[in-house]
């Protein structure tokens, strides 16, 4: 039988791969007998689908603890996409207007996704069983989710994160003193005693060394401050801002509402219900109204900061009406 004829582009593409080869001081007929001998790739192994799907370890045999676990693990690669393209708006050499747009739609839509998914948790558990498989868990908590402060980090200046009333004081304070007077951990923290909840202990013992590192890191280069330094004279500012505002829409009203339907289901009123939590008094932590949490203030009128979201909800109500 004829052997094919090496045809002429084969050739170049060996020549080409011999320069690279030779650029490295590397012998390109050895990695050639690596390729020849080199499995096919296949969709499961380059996916990992035998890792992803072994990684659902309930605590009790409830059928709806899987879709609790399920669910946060969706999130959680949700929030690393997000987070990847934050990385790389803010360390970017050069930044466009066209870029910054493309990059913060792509952060939209993952935060669309997450707050049009909700459901899953609202509706698509039976209370019975969350109510019991969650004492399971307990002091573990979504409050604990550091991918959802690198988020935060990465999109603004430490001072709009820090607790409302103590932002006058700390204008000009350093990192850790503003990281001192988070958001998060007022919430999580006992105003009478001052006493941390332990799920607050366990997750800044883990965390806290790489949160200063993280904020440290976005201090000058944050979405807010990529959008201060590069696109507040920007030909397409308006556009520009109207993109920042929905992001803070979903991110610190939308989402939150979604989640806080949620604790609404499962934890409402009946004492015995509200101890299957991290420990917050989540009734005045967790509605964005009480937070009043923005990564952009400035983007936004005196009005719409003091009644905080609810703009977006009436919005969001007139859609579900009129659809
Ligand atoms: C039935 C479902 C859920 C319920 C009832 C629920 C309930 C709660 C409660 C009560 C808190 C306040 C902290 C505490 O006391 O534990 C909280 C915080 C939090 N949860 Fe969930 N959660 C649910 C699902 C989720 C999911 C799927 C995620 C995704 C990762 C998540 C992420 C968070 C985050 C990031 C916080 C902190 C929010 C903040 O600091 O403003 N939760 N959740």
């Amino acid at each position: 039988m004829a052997e094919n004829p090496v045809d002429d582009q084969l050739i170049e593409q060996l020549k080409k791969l011999q320069a690279k080869y030779d650029y490295m001081g590397q012998d390109l007929s050895s990695y050639l007998d690596g390729l020849l001998y080199s499995d096919y790739i296949t969709y499961w192994d380059y996916i990992h689908v035998d890792t992803l799907l072994s990684l659902q370890n309930p605590k009790t045999s409830f059928p709806d603890e899987k879709v609790f676990i399920m669910y946060h693990q969706i999130t959680e690669l949700y929030f690393k996409l997000i987070l990847l393209e934050i990385e790389q708006i803010c360390f970017r050499n050069e930044i466009d207007e066209k870029f910054f747009l493309e990059r913060l739609d792509r952060i939209i839509r993952y935060f669309k996704s997450l707050e049009g998914s909700f459901d899953v948790m609202v509706e698509g558990m039976e209370k019975e069983q969350f109510l019991k498989f969650r004492m399971a868990l307990l002091p573990a908590s979504g409050f604990q989710s550091a991918q959802y402060r690198l988020i935060e980090f990465g999109s603004t200046e430490l001072i709009n994160l820090v607790t409302e009333k103590e932002r006058d004081v700390l204008k000009n304070a350093d990192i850790p003193a503003m990281l001192e007077k988070i958001y998060w951990k007022s919430g999580a923290t006992d105003l009478a005693t001052g006493k941390k909840t332990l799920t607050l202990i366990q997750f800044e013992n883990k965390y806290m060394n790489e949160f200063h590192a993280v904020a440290n890191k976005h201090r000058e280069r944050n979405l807010h401050q990529i959008f201060l330094k590069n696109f507040a004279n920007a030909t397409q500012k308006e556009k520009i801002i109207e993109k920042l505002r929905e992001y803070d829409t979903y991110a610190n009203v939308l989402w939150p509402l979604a989640h806080l339907k949620s604790a609404g289901r499962y934890l409402k009123k009946d004492p015995e219900n509200v101890k299957a939590t991290g420990g917050t008094n989540w009734h005045k932590y967790l509605p964005p109204r009480f937070q009043r949490r923005m990564f952009f203030p400035e983007l936004w009128s005196e009005q719409e900061k003091s009644e905080w979201g609810l703009a977006a909800v009436k919005k969001n109500i007139t859609n579900e009406i009129t659809h």
